[in-house]
């Protein structure tokens, strides 16, 4: 036995004393190495159980909790389920807000860090701007650009989702400002009045972003986000344009007609806003869009939409930022979801986090500034993470998990499609691609109802705008998950 299964199986044990099958244990084998419960265990009425709650009200002594749903056991969690402190065992659908692309303690991943020379780099965090280490150009070439969106040949490394939009915006001012400054260089009132905040050394440029989209909440990203009024009360932001974002009618080839004067629609108001944004003089250097807007709730484009949206964006002279901090990574049947759209042209920016361990960008020379520390801080990303994600991407090729997220979607999506004939009342508009995966409820507190009774029934969902379920499955999970999904969705479905 390795030693991950030394390691699990005996505390597995307590969890699963009924149907009891491998080592006496009720599990599966869900994938190649990694061993799961059989179905999701519920032991305790409420989630949070007892000891979550305990801990819970110790954490807010010291922290805001508001947001907290259970306290994890991140020793026991495996595959496609998280074990909480009271020894539910859930399959979650939902997996750190799209963050876990290989499930649980995956055994290659507990491997990674064993090798010394990997131990060296986890502990030995860089400031990679300045001080790199001799690995650091490979690993950026054969991992990250390994991976690059078709057409793109730069990276620039951050940390998290919102980090690195806030940089991409800053990297699209700086192409927008030396197009038109040309090769000559700052002027000495540039150079001035950027240190007090004004023009023209701090130019008035504007993002456009779109209504329902989601971007981080660190200020500038937090001007293109516009989900929920509760990211964004209170605080200031700039006057940057905001679109309106497709909103379909389903099913789609039902309404094929409507939904094109819909994209129609949001199209002009773009160029309407690119032009009165001009004519403001805070001309818009960027444009910044969700393949599918996830936090504001799964609302889908047209490829159609996207390649408009690209024609658009280059006869104005204004840049087209892809934001692929939640659809990255696989989960919609290609890496990148805008791969799906056919673009005549590489998005100019392609933002990405999540579910590839760190943040950061990718973009053409045109958008690397020519000066140092005119994108920069002090990690810059992290070694320790590409690690991982080098790890990441050969389980990915091993055990095709591409062509599993496909086969495994279509059965999630077929059955969300016969739950919501069987259930019209409740569900419509099931949606997506690959296991990128939302149905919307009948208003938004059936909707809530129906996500914290999924929990108790061993599922754990999330809701994204008003009314929307979605689903955010590892990429190791699979028809037999999705048909465990379906079924305790139905009972939850009969049960309202
Ligand atoms: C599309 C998108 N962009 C940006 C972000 C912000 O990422 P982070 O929370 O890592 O800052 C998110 C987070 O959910 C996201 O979904």
């Amino acid at each position: 036995m390795s030693s991950f299964l030394v390691n699990v199986l005996p505390k597995a044990h307590t969890y699963a004393r009924s149907k009891c099958s491998i080592y006496g244990v009720n599990c599966m084998k869900a994938y190649s190495t990694n061993w799961e419960p059989k179905e999701p265990i519920v032991r305790t009425k409420t989630i949070p159980g007892p000891k979550s709650a305990e801990l819970k009200s110790q954490l807010s002594a010291v922290q805001s909790t508001g947001t907290v749903q259970f306290f994890a056991d991140y020793e026991k969690s495996t595959g496609n389920y998280i074990f909480d402190v009271d020894g539910n065992a859930l399959l979650d659908v939902y997996t750190q807000i799209s963050s876990v692309p290989l499930g649980y303690n995956h055994p290659r991943l507990l491997n990674i860090f064993k090798d010394e020379n990997n131990l060296k780099t986890l502990i030995n965090r860089p400031a990679l701007g300045v001080f790199p280490g001799k690995e650091w150009p490979d690993k950026l070439n054969s991992i990250l650009l390994n991976i690059a969106p078709k057409g793109l040949n730069k990276i620039t490394t951050m940390m998290c989702g919102s980090c690195s939009n806030e940089n991409a915006f800053k990297s699209i001012f700086l192409w927008y400002q030396t197009k038109i400054r040309g090769e000559k260089g700052f002027t000495a009132e540039e150079m001035n009045s950027c240190m007090i905040n004004m023009p023209p050394g701090a130019p008035n440029l504007s993002i456009l972003s779109f209504k329902g989209a989601f971007h981080g909440r660190t200020l500038g990203a937090l001007s293109t986000t516009h989900s929920k009024y509760i990211h964004k009360i209170d605080v200031p932001s700039f006057d940057w344009p905001i679109a309106s974002f497709p909103q379909y009618k389903y099913p789609l080839e039902d309404n094929v007609a409507e939904n094109k004067k819909e994209d129609e629609k949001c199209l002009s108001e773009v160029q309407s806003l690119i032009e009165e944004y001009k004519k403001k003089d805070k001309p818009v250097a960027g444009v910044i869009v969700e393949p599918i807007q996830s936090e504001g709730g799964d609302n889908e484009a047209s490829p159609a939409f996207f390649r408009a949206l690209q024609k658009i964006c280059k006869s104005n002279g204004v840049a087209l930022l892809i934001d692929e901090v939640q659809t990255g990574g696989g989960s919609t049947g290609k890496f990148w979801c805008h791969e799906h759209f056919n673009l005549e042209y590489p998005p100019d920016v392609v933002t990405f986090s999540k579910k590839l361990q760190l943040g950061g960008y990718f973009h053409n020379d045109d958008f690397a500034p020519k000066e140092p520390y005119r994108i920069f801080n002090t990690w810059m990303g992290d070694p320790g993470k590409v690690i991982l994600l080098e790890e990441i991407l050969k389980v990915i090729k091993d055990e095709k998990l591409m062509a599993n997220v496909e086969a495994a979607g279509k059965v999630l999506k077929q059955g969300l499609l016969n739950l919501e004939s069987e259930f019209p009342q409740l569900l419509n508009s099931t949606r997506g691609r690959g296991t990128f995966l939302a149905v919307n409820c009948s208003n938004s507190k059936v909707r809530d109802s129906i996500v914290s009774t999924l929990r108790l029934n061993g599922i754990q969902t999330g809701g994204c705008g008003e009314v929307s379920i979605r689903f955010r499955p590892a990429l190791i999970f699979k028809e037999a998950h999705a048909n465990i999904v379906l079924d305790r969705f139905r009972n939850v479905l009969r049960s309202l």
